[in-house]
């Protein structure tokens, strides 16, 4: 489902003389459905940014990023934002909202987007925001003021709202309470019975190792130190 072949990465700063930055080089990352992959590797190793480039925020110097048919490194910014709703979901480390936008509709707006109709986009985002411990009188609020543990839920709870058939997921737990990590968790085991591929980072080893089935230790990837 998600296939990334020899991925390369080069950063030019182009405010700070054009300094040119190879992160990453030959980068390799294969997840069938059902499958959870965790990247691994050290802090600045380069996990975040393989994440952003199979979503397409970043792009690749060289190689193939095939999410479904779509080659992400070549495609079409129109084929992205397409592949983005109805196919590859993200959970990224902090939320990030249109201020004045109910929680409710923020966990909705994904299947809204999709054609569901508002009843039953909103039923859904309900139930996720009930699952997740949100409470009910939070929900007409925009998250922009809720707590950091808060605006994570309610950012799993977007990620989560539509049955993406790939997702990736930035430390999803990493805020998170037991009882809340718990939830998470097994909104992952069940999203892989249904046959999602799933790219996740997860600093919680315990929750790494109960979800995932391989890991990728990005700093495999990293280039020779330039002269
Ligand atoms: N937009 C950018 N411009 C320039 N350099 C960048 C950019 N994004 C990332 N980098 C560099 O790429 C390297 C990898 O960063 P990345 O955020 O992917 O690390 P990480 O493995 O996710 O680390 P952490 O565990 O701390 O989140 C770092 O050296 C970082 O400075
Ligand atoms: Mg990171």
């Amino acid at each position: 489902m998600i296939r990334v072949t020899d991925v390369s990465k080069t950063f030019t700063l182009h405010n700070q003389g054009g300094a040119v930055i190879p992160v990453m080089l030959g980068a390799k990352v294969s997840v069938e459905a059902g499958e959870c992959v965790a990247l691994t590797g050290a802090s600045g190793a380069g996990k975040s940014t393989l994440m952003r480039l199979i979503y397409g925020n970043y792009l690749a110097t060289s190689g193939q990023i095939r999410v479904g048919d779509l080659d992400v490194a070549t495609a079409a910014p129109r084929e992205i934002l397409q592949l983005r709703r109805d196919t590859l979901g993200y959970v990224s480390q902090f939320l990030r909202v249109v201020p004045r936008v109910a929680t409710l509709d923020v966990v909705a707006e994904p299947l809204l987007t999709l054609g569901v109709d508002v009843e039953q986009a909103r039923d859904r985002a309900a139930g996720l925001l009930t699952q997740l411990n949100i409470p009910e009188r939070l929900w007409s609020l925009s998250p922009t003021t809720f707590s950091g543990g808060e605006q994570q839920r309610v950012n799993i709870a977007r990620g989560f709202v539509h049955d993406y058939p790939a997702l990736l997921l930035d430390e999803p737990t990493a805020s998170l309470d037991p009882q809340n990590r718990e939830v998470v968790l097994s909104l992952i085991e069940t999203a892989k019975r249904r046959g999602a591929a799933i790219v996740g980072i997860f600093h919680d080893v315990a929750a790494r190792d109960r979800v995932c089935d391989h890991e990728v230790d990005v700093s495999g990837f990293a280039p020779k130190e330039a002269a």
